[in-house]
């Protein structure tokens, strides 16, 4: 089976970390719009037509299903993507509340959702998980890890303030959804702002755990080709994903 995943920038490369450690494909598709990121910060006419764009370039290639592995594509332009699109097409948003449900099971736990303001502002985790009877839900739009993470600073005093910024007033969460796959390249210090003690729903497993649910993968691949696009300065990307995915 051959994937396509889309990211507006780098941080989709988590999702690909995921699907490579479980060897569900034997090749990766991987386009960055890294010459428009961040889409967090715009709407959702502006997302929705980039997303197209992006589908357009995936249909140069033979592949079997396209991940959106942006939650804020996955929040906005998911139902477009489906209808465009010639081959299946998942995002990462039910994934991630699918996943958050199946690990916290008391209600009554605090439940905190960081995103892009797009994704907050959607409501596409709060809405479902506050219909699913979780009570006790923050939602806090951390849009500046996103350039944070595009410039490499996993850690230190610019993300040590900007976690300062946005938690200082926040009730200690039992889990916290990571809901920008730019995240969890920062997951160990959010972790440890968290004093270790918080449960991190990740959108790279959550997908995976839908996948294995929804398709057949009836062999796992030794060898995956990655092959990486970016629209702007694929070089970059290239370095991210040499570092983080080891491939
Ligand atoms: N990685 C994207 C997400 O999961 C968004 C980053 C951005 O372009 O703002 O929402």
């Amino acid at each position: 089976m051959r994937v396509g995943v889309f990211d507006s920038g780098v941080g989709g490369l988590t999702v690909v970390k995921s699907l490579l450690e479980h060897k569900l494909f034997e090749e990766i598709i991987y386009y960055g719009d890294t010459a428009r990121v961040p889409y967090g910060i715009k709407d959702k006419n502006t997302i929705t037509r980039y997303s197209l764009e992006a589908l357009e370039f995936f249909k140069n290639f033979d592949i079997d299903l396209l991940i959106t592995a942006c939650n804020t594509v996955s929040a906005y332009s998911l139902d477009e993507l489906k209808e465009a699109a010639p081959f299946d097409v998942v995002g990462v948003v039910e994934p991630g509340i699918l996943a958050l449900q199946n690990t916290i099971k008391d209600k009554n736990s605090n439940i905190l959702i960081i995103g892009t303001n797009a994704t907050i502002k959607s409501k596409a985790y709060e809405n479902p998980l506050s219909t699913s009877k979780y009570v006790n839900i923050s939602a806090c739009a951390t849009s500046l890890f996103v350039p944070i993470v595009e410039e490499g600073l996993y850690d230190g005093p610019v993300l040590q303030s900007a976690m300062q910024h946005y938690f200082k007033d926040l009730k200690h969460p039992d889990a916290i959804i990571l809901g920008c796959t730019h995240f969890p390249l920062i997951e160990d210090s959010i972790f440890n702002y968290f004093k270790g003690n918080t449960q991190l729903i990740h959108s790279g497993e959550a997908i995976v755990e839908y996948l294995e649910h929804h398709y057949n993968f009836s062999k796992k691949f030794e060898k995956t080709e990655l092959k990486l696009f970016a629209s702007e300065n694929p070089e970059a990307l290239r370095r991210v994903a040499k570092k983080w995915l080891k491939h």
